[in-house]
């Protein structure tokens, strides 16, 4: 009998033998502050009351999905009067309050040892090259407003490579905001809710010029830079104004294999950066390179012109300027560097904090050229592809 009935009294002692394999699963303890209970994984694991108690079930309203429970005035600590298997769940009776907790073993499972909970927007990152031009994984626009599964796959390139190509844009000034909000909801910056990239008589931007613009990520000036770029091409007709990429995932990859001290000074040092104007004096510190909670690289935070002076003890630039000018060409290197004309109807759509995107300059009276472009945070497209590929804890 697998899941049997035992009953635990309070020191903990079991009916059942539990040097027995059919011991498991079993409430193997009731302590002062939590309880031992071995689950089907065959591991004996701990569960503190308050955690127990605040997770029941009941606690969460149906119609809401948020927690409707109020731990912070129960009028004691909670503690288990009872605690039992009745097949796969756990029941739990509470000691100074009449409530019964019911919990499923394998809920208990996911959360065992402190685990987090698994997320499914938690994909590896796959590193490309400057070779990668003709595998960049591209989507019909049109599709992904007719498909869900479609655009599921679409964000999933997106956390995998960094980099897709939308085609078949819509032309129109609005195509790009509702491709950007199948995404996610638009998120504005000190330029507004979207950008225009044209040459301007009076340009408050190296983009706005018709000059070369190096490789970036856009507005590190930002406390938090927007998370996911989109460049909408309306027209191209310019000579020169190529294209440049580079994945700044496997950049930092290999400067952390080639140049050690370099990495962690650019992983450790938070450098300044600038966006001023006569309405705005956008100020922030980041760190060139950023890492994730496995310790992988996940992304960059660079830009040349919009670097502040760096205001940093002058003995630590000693190493520290030398070790980003290392960075900043390997970042140049070919090996790295993808490079394309963009074509009306096209919409880039990347990663700002992982891929670094420029262009060569290009004549200004040789023909036309506009982008549009706006930007969607990383979380809020974290959250539509979850929403879009799993049941989540409430779905029916
Ligand atoms: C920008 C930019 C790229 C381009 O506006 O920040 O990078 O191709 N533009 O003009
Ligand atoms: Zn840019």
């Amino acid at each position: 009998m697998l899941h049997g009935r035992k009953q635990i009294n309070k020191r903990g002692s079991s009916m059942n033998d539990l040097s027995s394999p059919l011991a498991i699963p079993a409430v193997t303890g009731l302590g002062e502050k939590g309880l031992d209970i071995t689950l089907p994984d065959g591991k004996t694991h701990y569960f503190n009351y308050y955690w127990l108690r605040d997770n029941c079930p009941s606690s969460f309203s149906p119609v809401t999905r948020e927690r409707s429970f109020d731990i912070f005035h129960l009028d004691v600590p909670p503690r288990a009067k009872t605690a039992e298997l009745e097949g796969d769940m756990l029941v739990i009776r509470w000691q100074d309050e009449d409530h019964i907790t019911r919990l499923p073993l394998s809920w208990l499972e996911t959360y065992a040892g402190g685990k987090s909970r698994h997320d499914p927007a938690d994909l590896s990152r796959v590193a490309w090259f400057g070779d990668h031009y003709p595998s960049v994984p591209r989507f019909s626009q049109p599709e992904l407003v007719a498909d869900d599964a479609t655009r599921a796959k679409w964000i999933e390139a997106m956390l995998v490579h960094g980099f897709t190509i939308l085609t078949d844009m819509p032309d129109s000034d609005e195509g790009l905001t509702e491709t950007a909000e199948l995404m996610g909801c638009v998120r504005p910056t000190f330029f507004g809710t979207y950008f225009d990239v044209k040459t301007h008589i009076n340009p408050t931007n190296t983009a706005y010029t018709a000059g070369a613009l190096e490789l970036h990520t856009d507005t590190p000036a930002e406390e938090f830079a927007p998370g996911i770029q989109f460049l909408h091409c309306r027209v191209n007709t310019v000579e020169g104004g190529d294209s440049l990429y580079a994945d700044g995932v496997a950049v930092a990859n290999d400067f952390r294999q080639r140049d050690p001290e370099g990495f962690k000074l650019l992983t450790e040092v938070p450098i300044p950066f600038y966006c001023e104007h006569d309405t705005y004096d956008a100020r922030s510190r980041q760190y060139v390179i950023e890492l994730d909670q496995h310790g992988e690289v996940e992304g960059l935070t660079i830009s040349q012109h919009m670097a502040d002076i760096f205001d940093l003890d002058q003995k630590l630039l000693d190493d520290y300027y030398p070790a980003f000018c290392r960075f900043g060409r390997m970042l140049q290197e070919e090996k790295y560097m993808m490079r394309f004309l963009m074509k009306g109807g096209e919409c880039m759509v990347f990663d700002n904090h992982r891929i670094v995107h420029g262009r060569a300059a290009y004549t200004a009276t040789s023909g036309d050229r506009y982008l549009r472009g706006c930007y969607v945070d990383r979380s809020e497209m974290r959250s539509t592809y979850r929403a879009l590929v799993s049941e989540g804890r409430f779905k029916a």
